[in-house]
């Protein structure tokens, strides 16, 4: 008989978390942030922080996308005690939608409750000006992958009729107000990458009900709700999606153009850890 026990494809889960607790790391506080492009050095800004090196830990993604630096920082920021994951795994690394699986799970194993992710984002409305921020309302799976095929159990049908928590998307809204940012609000469609989007998917990325185009985020939101975690989500739109600005999107511009948020970025993030119940 199958085992059907999650544990059959995840075994790295528990060796992860007894290399975090080997290291001093006894448990997690109950709200993480995944910190994507432009927003790593955030993670230097915890006070009393432990930093383990993905690579330190077993079954954690070790990125290999420039600047996307991997490591799991847990410190204070605002006074409260946060998990920081700096750097993430992507699909389009090894063409495996479990890249933060271990991670993820990992948190939740430890005393995790509320995921925070952030991204880079291609925009379809052209009144969001590079770098605006767009807090994440839903998503559309465009990529033809999902980290749950081949996962047993009854537990790989995960709703996801509310898999953005409209609670915490209202408090990151209630702290976009509270810290002067403006923050929009738009539906994140996923596509594999790593090649950007031709012109004619970003209009059928608008037909479907698009607002956002990225590579991230969708395959991290799906485990984390199988794993009972909350989840909230903030893109910065580094750039008009393909076709329509003219010219090229590239990695570069991602990565200048995210940097140029951080400031506003960290502020929306400081206000969010401050006022969020999560
Ligand atoms: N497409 C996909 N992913 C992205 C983009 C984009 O235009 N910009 C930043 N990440």
């Amino acid at each position: 008989m199958m085992d059907s026990s999650p544990a059959a494809i995840t075994p790295n889960v528990d060796a992860a978390i007894a290399t975090l607790k080997a290291k001093g790391v006894d448990s997690l506080p109950p709200l993480a942030i995944v910190l994507g492009s432009g927003l790593g050095p955030f993670a230097d800004e915890a006070s009393g922080a432990v930093a383990v090196s993905y690579a330190d830990i077993p079954g954690f993604p070790v990125p290999s996308v420039e600047g996307h630096a991997g490591r799991l920082v847990v410190g204070a920021i605002e006074g409260r005690r946060v998990a920081l994951f700096r750097g993430r795994g992507h699909y389009y690394e090894r063409g495996d939608a479990n890249a933060m699986r271990v991670a993820i799970e990992t948190f939740r194993g430890l005393g995790g409750e509320t995921l925070l992710l952030t991204n880079a984002a291609g925009g379809l409305n052209k009144e969001w000006v590079p770098p605006a921020l767009v807090a994440i309302r839903d998503h559309i799976n465009f990529a033809g992958a999902n980290p749950l095929i081949g996962y047993p159990g009854q537990d790989r049908f995960v709703p996801l009729t509310q898999a953005y928590d409209p609670g915490l998307t209202a408090d990151l809204h209630e702290a976009a107000r509270a810290s002067e940012i403006e923050l929009f609000d738009g539906v994140y469609m996923w596509f594999s990458g790593p090649s950007f989007e031709t012109p004619a998917e970003i209009r059928a990325a608008r037909v479907l009900g698009a607002d956002l185009v990225g590579m991230s985020t969708v395959p991290e939101v799906i485990l984390a709700r199988r794993a009972g975690l909350r989840c909230a989500a903030v893109s910065v739109v580094t750039n008009y999606a393909a076709g329509l600005a003219g010219g090229d999107p590239s990695h570069e511009e991602t990565q200048e153009v995210a940097a140029r948020a951080a400031d506003a970025f960290k502020r929306l993030l400081r206000a969010f850890i401050r006022h969020a119940k999560a």
